[in-house]
């Protein structure tokens, strides 16, 4: 391998970017050595001992194929020092105190992270950092005292959790960005020979940093807002007789639009889309550009009214009886279907709001772990009496009153042939008005409504009860 090509790489944080995004890269470069570190010594045990802390399609079968060229630890400072690229994959959520409160990133951990590095490298390193490189390399000249060269590249991952591994495999781009300075310009050039090893090279971008992250803001938030827009015509869906479904399918049929993230639900969620548009909105900010900041707001706000306007939906059908203490199912927790994250999902504020109408939730999700949904109740403190979570669908829907499919999970829907549950006797355990609210569009109301139960479609209009 000639002289100035990446063999060895460290990869800082063991979640679902950091993970992923290793394996794939050691799959398809044999000759590099990745070791993936982590201060959690449950979350490095956990991957060490094969009962994997995420699930994503195809992850384990290439982690298996890599076994002798990934390996999981928790010695960050040797990793850090044996290798000569170092990707950091640490969480960076919304600043929750402070300066840029509700809006910029914390950055806390990559910058640990960075200053970390510094201290312990004997030689020369490319960091390859999520968050801003612009900030890092300010902090880096100011601790960098040995006189080291450390070159910091914007690397952007655009996965999407549920699709990880081939997001990654078969990207629709891959973006580089670096200082426009012959250092910059060959810790690039290696980051790019380690995806031309699968990518073709008309797809691998290079491009200045700012460029970089601001392509990674724009791509989140422009895809958030599709979703936003087509939410937002559910209501008025409802109103006038239309169906969203086939506002979606007229929409989407125009070339210049075209059919992706046009599904009407209860609102976006996941730690993506949210927190890259908040960034944005601080930037804007803080360059003084408060339309362009009060334009991307928008987005938010319209996703804050989906997601609490569902409560509403349900209750009105119920008249008289939606002041009685119901039970209701929610069936779903995570935050869109194909992945185990409940982080920042959308179903909360519903289960919120319906326990707080003094409703009792059973709630049920076929992938996400109860302990996750169990804490992410607990930390909005929805006590285990008025929300629990079941064991199966037809636990949670025995005895209920309403059921709300909030995640659209394939195991929800009824279509022959796509069947999987017993609807029949989720029907016959319901109480009366035996209400089901599709959020998602899974269920076909029809072959429900033979069975006793009565639809509420999102973006369809629906006969008072
Ligand atoms: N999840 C996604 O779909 C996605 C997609 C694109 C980009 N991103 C970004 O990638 C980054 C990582 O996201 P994720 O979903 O993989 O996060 P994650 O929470 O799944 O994993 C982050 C890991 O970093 C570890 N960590 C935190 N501080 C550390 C430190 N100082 N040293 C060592 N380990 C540390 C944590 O223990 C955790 O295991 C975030 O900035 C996120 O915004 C995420």
């Amino acid at each position: 391998m000639a002289k100035d090509q990446t063999t060895r790489i460290c990869c800082i944080g063991a979640g679902y970017v950091g993970t992923c995004t290793s394996a794939v890269l050691a799959y398809k470069n044999p000759s590099v050595r990745i070791t993936v570190v982590d201060t959690s010594e449950a979350k490095i045990g956990a991957w060490r001992s094969r009962s994997f802390p995420i699930s994503e399609p195809c992850l384990q079968e290439i982690l298996k194929q890599v076994v002798e060229r990934l390996a999981f630890s928790t010695d960050i400072e040797a990793a850090i020092n044996a290798a000569d690229l170092i990707f950091i994959c640490v969480d960076t959520p919304t600043v929750t105190k402070g300066t840029g409160e509700g809006f910029a990133l914390d950055t806390s951990a990559v910058v640990a992270c960075v200053a970390k590095i510094v201290e312990v490298s004997t030689s020369d390193k490319i960091i390859v950092p999520c968050g801003t490189a612009d900030q890092l390399r300010k902090l880096i000249t100011q601790k960098n005292t040995k006189g080291l060269n450390f070159e910091v590249l914007s690397n952007p991952e655009f996965l999407a959790e549920g699709t990880a591994i081939h997001d990654l495999l078969h990207p629709d781009r891959v973006i580089i960005g670096a200082e426009n300075t012959p250092k910059g310009s060959n810790a690039a050039a290696r980051l790019v020979s380690l995806y031309q090893a699968w990518i073709p090279s008309d797809r691998i971008k290079t491009t200045n940093t700012w460029s970089s992250e601001l392509g990674k803001l724009a791509a989140n938030a422009m895809l958030a807002q599709r979703i936003s827009s087509i939410n937002s015509l559910t209501a008025i869906c409802e109103s006038v007789g239309a169906d969203i479904q086939d506002i979606s399918q007229i929409v989407g049929l125009d070339h210049r639009i075209g059919p992706h993230m046009l599904q009407a639900s209860i609102g976006f969620g996941g730690s993506c889309f949210e927190k890259d548009i908040r960034c944005l909105v601080y930037l804007a900010e803080s360059l003084g550009f408060r339309h362009i900041a009060r334009y991307w707001m928008a987005d938010l706000e319209m996703n804050d009214f989906q997601k609490a306007s569902q409560t509403e939906r349900i209750t009105s059908l119920l008249g008289p009886l939606a002041s009685s203490k119901l039970t209701i199912a929610v069936l779903g927790f995570s935050f869109k279907a194909g992945t185990t994250d409940v982080r920042s999902t959308p179903v909360l504020t519903i289960v919120r709001d319906l326990v707080g109408r003094g409703h009792k939730v059973k709630i049920f999700d076929p992938k996400a772990k109860k302990e996750d949904i169990q804490e992410t109740l607990c930390k909005a403190n929805l006590g285990r009496e008025r929300a629990i979570v079941s064991l199966n669908a037809m636990q949670a829907c025995d005895g209920a009153h309403v059921i709300a499919i909030a995640t659209a999970w394939d195991e929800f829907r009824t279509r022959p042939g796509l069947r999987r549950m017993d609807w029949k006797s989720i029907a016959d355990g319901m109480q009366q008005p035996r209400l089901m609210f599709d959020g998602c569009n899974v269920v076909d109301a029809k072959y429900l409504e033979g069975l006793g139960m009565k639809v509420l479609e999102l973006g369809r209009k629906q006969a008072m009860l």
